[in-house]
């Protein structure tokens, strides 16, 4: 039997959709809000700033509309909104102590007097988006009302005002089976008001220890979902969530990709606990771990070193990469870490990470055939040094290895681009 060409051409494409359909199958399904294709980039209160009520004593640092405004607008005159960090959130501490005679919530009337929605009015008049917190329980951790029994009227209430975000923590809750129920109701609640909102989600790290988070359950109802404990302004919160991440690796990974991902907390980069190369070393990571890039610091004072490392347009370029794969340790030896993430076009990114906390820096030597499952290099790949400074390295053949220092506590991030065979 013989076939025209367009009958030919017409099985190709039949067979390319079947291969599509079937790969669409495999992939682990995401909420399909279609928003966080990307991790969500941006700025919270939480860290910096925490539950500071004082608006007498301390103007400038109280939980106020004016901090986010203020945070708004350097947002967008600083250079961070053109680098992609688009999202203002309020964390906990922004409610009045109790709600509405109609049972909504309410801002605090002093710190907030004209109400979330002039707030989010403001913020979208910037080209920005305002993120606010919830609680899946009966009162946030801070003690302000909860959501449990409100999670419908919350989330019209949230969209009425124009929230583009939504961070809903997991306090004060009665039971494993009612924290899960909770966090799927207010999900299907926010897709029910017709806004774009993403849902960000602590439901994880409410299950463990005691429980196993079903993953691919997770994230059919979450844009994101911390999974470890809060982080801190310190070197040893940083190890702490890359030791957590490395360990679950195989459980969490693969989870991860367009629409869902894993979250392992904000950056608090250009604060007051972390040296430059741990500050370099948090950028590297989160970037390797496709993590919502959610800074919480003060952008009035930030050093303009802290504010070019998070604006790194490489560095967040592999954040941001549309293949949405997270990265994982490759290897753990006595004095490095080896962390690796693919990349569209068939490329890489490596993070060298010194372990050493002494001495100066680390002579390291690894071949190239290691990295990336054999195929980062091969059958040659162009060397680019991202962090912590840019640096072309140019070519490399397949067998050959490539050696650098790392400071102590610092990692040496790396693109490395294969060339085609032909
Ligand atoms: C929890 C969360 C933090 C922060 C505080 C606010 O601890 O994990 O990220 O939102 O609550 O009270």
């Amino acid at each position: 039997m013989k076939f025209s060409h367009s009958q030919r051409l017409g099985s190709v494409l039949a067979l390319f959709s079947l291969v599509l359909v079937f790969c669409d199958v495999l992939r682990v399904r995401a909420l399909d809000n279609g928003l966080a294709r990307t991790p969500t980039m941006g700025w919270l209160h939480w860290e910096r700033f925490m539950c500071n009520l004082d608006c007498q004593e301390e103007p400038d640092s109280c939980i106020s509309e004016q901090l986010f405004m203020q945070m708004a607008d350097l947002m967008v005159s600083d250079g961070w909104k053109d680098v992609g960090y688009n999202y203002v959130c309020i964390d906990d501490c922004w409610m009045a102590p109790e709600r509405d005679s109609k049972g909504r919530l309410q801002a605090d009337p002093q710190r907030f007097p004209g109400g979330i929605q002039r707030l989010a009015n403001y913020v979208h008049s910037k080209g920005l988006k305002l993120g606010i917190y919830a609680d899946v329980g009966n009162k946030t951790c801070a003690g302000f009302p909860g959501s449990f029994g409100y999670y419908d009227i919350d989330a019209k209430t949230f969209a009425d005002w124009g929230v583009d975000l939504l961070k809903f923590d997991g306090c004060y809750c009665d039971s494993i089976n009612l924290l899960a129920k909770g966090y799927k109701h207010m999900s299907l609640a926010l897709n029910k008001t017709g806004r774009s909102i993403v849902y960000s989600c602590e439901w994880p790290l409410y299950m463990w220890p005691l429980h196993q988070p079903n993953y691919k359950k997770i994230r059919q109802y979450c844009n994101h979902w911390r999974n470890f404990a809060d982080i801190y302004d310190s070197w040893e919160s940083i190890k702490q969530i890359l030791a957590w991440t490395a360990s679950n690796q195989d459980r969490i990974v693969n989870v991860a990709g367009p629409g869902g991902w894993n979250d392992p907390d904000m950056l608090v980069i250009g604060n007051f606990g972390l040296s430059w190369d741990q500050q370099v070393t948090q950028m590297a990571l989160w970037a390797i771990m496709a993590a919502p890039l959610i800074m919480s610091n003060d952008l009035r004072q930030i050093s303009p070193q802290a504010k070019a490392l998070l604006q790194n347009k490489d560095v967040i370029a592999i954040n941001q990469d549309p293949l949405g794969k997270q990265g994982y340790r490759l290897r753990k030896e006595k004095e490095v870490e080896v962390w690796e993430r693919p990349l569209s076009n068939i490329a890489w990114a490596i993070a060298l990470r010194n372990l050493k906390e002494i001495g100066g820096p680390l002579s390291y030597t690894t071949s190239l055939v290691s990295l990336g499952k054999g195929v980062a290099c091969s059958p040659g790949c162009f060397i680019t040094q991202l962090l912590p400074i840019k640096k072309d390295h140019g070519f490399y053949g397949w067998t050959s290895s490539f050696k650098t220092q790392i400071n102590p506590t610092g990692t040496v991030l790396l693109k490395l681009e294969a060339i085609s065979p032909n």
